[in-house]
This record gives C-alpha cells, structure tokens and sequence, in this order.
C-alpha cells in the first residue's frame, strides 16, 4: 500500500491530496478570490497567495486524510505547464518537505493529470471534511454525477481537454501514452468562454457564470458562425471576435442589449462553443472507432457540455466519462492519481529539477 501526499500549484487554486494507492483520502483547495477583481489571475498575486495557502493547505490535506506525515511513501507535485512564479511555489514545497522526509518525489505534467483524474477512486468512508472541499468556497452539489466516478475507463479511450489554457482531443492508449489528435490553433474554450463574459462584464471567471445565466436562456436565439478548421484541431479566436462586433453592432442600435438579452447570449455563444467541440469530438471517435469517450478540465464543468456528450454518447451507446466537479477546475488529487501510476513504474524525478511553464 502506497500514500503519496499531491500538491497542485500551477495557476491561482493551491491544492494538497492524500491517496493511498489510487484511494483518495483528502483534497484541500484554496482558491484565489484577489484576482476577481482584475477580470484575470495575475501571476504575481497568484504566487503570494500560494506562498501564503501552501502550509495550512497541506497541513489541512494530512489532517483530513487521518495519516502522519511519516506514513507518506512520496511526494508528487505538478512540475508544468503553469505560471513559473505559481509553480515555483509547490515545486520548491514538495522538494523540500520530500527531503525533510527522506522520501522521493514524482514529477507530474499538469495536463496528464487532468485526463487521469477519470481512475480516481472514491474513499469509501464518507470524509468529514477533505475530499474535494475548498478552504474558501464550499464544493458544488453535482447534479450529474457522471459515470466515471466509480466506472473507470478501459484503453484506447477519446478525452476532450478542456480547460482555460488549453484544449486538445487526446487518444489514450495507456495511462501516460495520450497521442494528440487535434488542439487548438490559437485561444483555448475556457478562455475564450471567459473573453466572451468579459466582452459582457459578467465577472471572472467568465466560465461558471455565462453557465449559469445560459440555463435562463435560449440557445437559438443568436448564430455565432464557426471556423472551418482541418482535422481535429479548433480555434476559437474567430468565435470570440464575431461575438464582440455583433455585441458592438447591436448596441449601437440599443446600448442596453447586453443587459435585456444576457441569459439569450449567454446560452447562444455557450452552445456554439460546446457543438464546436463535441462535433470533432464525435468524429474523432468515429474514425479511431473508440466507444469510450472522456471529457477533462476546468470547461468539463460547464452543463452543456455534459449533457450534450452524454446525448451523443447514448446516441451511438458509446460511454462517456464525465468527472464530478471537483475534479474538473485545478485540484491536487488528479496530481496524486498521476503521481500514483509513477510511482508503480519507478518514475522519481530528480532534486534538481525546475518547474516549465509550457
Ligand atoms: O482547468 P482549470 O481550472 O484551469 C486551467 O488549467 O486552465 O480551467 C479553468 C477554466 C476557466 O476558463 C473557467 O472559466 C472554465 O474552466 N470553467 C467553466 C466552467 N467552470 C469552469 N467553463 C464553462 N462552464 C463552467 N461551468
Ligand atoms: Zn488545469
């Protein structure tokens, strides 16, 4: 049996978790509420506030799971990609509290992490307080709750990555062996879903509030024209900046249009994003004939999205993984669960190694 202590540091959530071998214990989350106030995560708060959450997080992660710290086998920590100054923050953590430890350390790359998020298990005692909760804001309820929380996934596997840097659709062939089928060319969804709440000045992050306010609307009531792009691979500049002269073509005819027709826009531009991604999703599948088909990332908590791949997954009666929400925005315990299948191969990384941001 093998407990490994996980860190996430990467961009603006510090997150600490407990496995014990693919078993998670606990997963503590401290989200950085200070770069609301930007429309943005800004680097250098972001690496004060993880210098700040890194301890108590931690310390709150060995606590919830109900080890000693002397119990832990490793630690794992994402190494990139990130923001340098983000990552610098758990890098040098894990390496130090590793060493004071004697113990060794896994390295693991962020976006993998993401993806094997899908071959967590649950604990089987209900946690008093760690598993998914944030130090500051309560974890969501999930109305649907996805298949893959217990069932996990069987190889060759389709995963749609979808986060605010980056979207990809990988083959999986094994658990590190993710060949990449398509990517995008330029921005990634979850930021152009949040350039797109910006353009209306919903807040930020842009992503859970234009899913929201679409729930009150109709995702008819707008066209927003999609790029004809090769393959798999997508691009969302395109989409953004059709959205942003629309908005300004319209509100020169009325300048309140954003504000009487916020939920319709808010489920149209939603809608075009999400039938872009699922379209090349379902083609992707159909041509490499994979019946399994995942979604990860901070975009896979958006509602559309899980339910239009589950209807295109019944559809075809494909299965499709959709992770419980904790596990779709930045957390430390896909970080272990990628740590955990290191670690069954021997992969330790070296004390010297630097964190990269791409
Ligand atoms: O994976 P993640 O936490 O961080 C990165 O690695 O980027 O993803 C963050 C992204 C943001 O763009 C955020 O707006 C988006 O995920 N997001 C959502 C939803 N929840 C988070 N996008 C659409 N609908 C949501 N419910
Ligand atoms: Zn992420």
């Amino acid at each position: 049996m093998t407990t490994l202590l996980a860190i996430e540091s990467s961009c603006d959530d510090t997150s600490a978790a407990v496995l014990r071998d693919d078993v998670l214990l606990s997963n503590v989350i401290a989200s950085q509420k200070v770069h609301e106030q930007y429309g943005g995560v800004v680097p250098e708060l972001a690496s004060r506030a993880h210098e700040q959450n890194i301890i108590p997080v931690v310390d709150g992660a060995i606590r919830e799971a109900g080890i000693r710290k002397e119990e832990i086998d490793a630690v794992a920590f994402t190494r990139g990609p990130g923001l340098m100054g983000s990552l610098m923050v758990g890098v040098s953590f894990a390496k130090s509290f590793a060493q004071a430890l004697g113990k060794p350390i896994i390295e693991v790359n962020h976006l993998q992490a993401h993806v094997l998020s899908h071959f967590i298990q649950a604990s089987p005692q209900p946690l008093s307080q760690g598993e998914g909760q944030s130090l500051q804001q309560p974890a969501q309820a999930s109305p649907l709750p996805g298949r893959g929380a217990g069932v996990r996934p069987t190889f060759p596997f389709i995963c749609l990555l979808v986060s605010g840097g980056h979207t990809q659709i990988l083959l999986l062939h094994s658990h590190f062996d993710m060949e990449i089928l398509g990517q995008t060319i330029d921005d990634a969804a979850g930021e152009a879903i949040d350039k797109a709440a910006k353009i209306m000045d919903l807040g930020y992050p842009g992503g859970p509030i234009i899913d929201r306010l679409a729930k009150e609307g109709n995702a008819d009531a707008f066209h927003f024209a999609t790029p004809q792009i090769a393959g798999y691979d997508y691009s969302f500049s395109g989409i953004k900046t059709s959205f942003l002269y629309f908005l300004r073509d319209r509100l020169k005819e009325d300048p309140d249009f954003i504000e009487k027709h916020k939920a319709d826009l808010c489920a149209s531009i939603q809608k075009t994003i999400v039938d872009f991604l699922l379209k090349k999703v379902e083609k992707a599948a159909l041509k490499y004939n994979v019946r399994q088909v995942a979604i990860a990332g901070g975009v896979s908590a958006n509602s559309r999205l899980r339910s239009e791949l589950q209807r295109i997954c019944d559809k075809h009666r494909w299965q499709a993984f959709i992770p419980p929400f904790k596990f779709c925005t930045d957390n430390a315990a896909m970080v272990g669960i990628a740590g955990y299948f290191k670690y069954l191969k021997g992969e330790f990384a070296d004390i010297s190694l630097p964190p990269y941001t791409r």
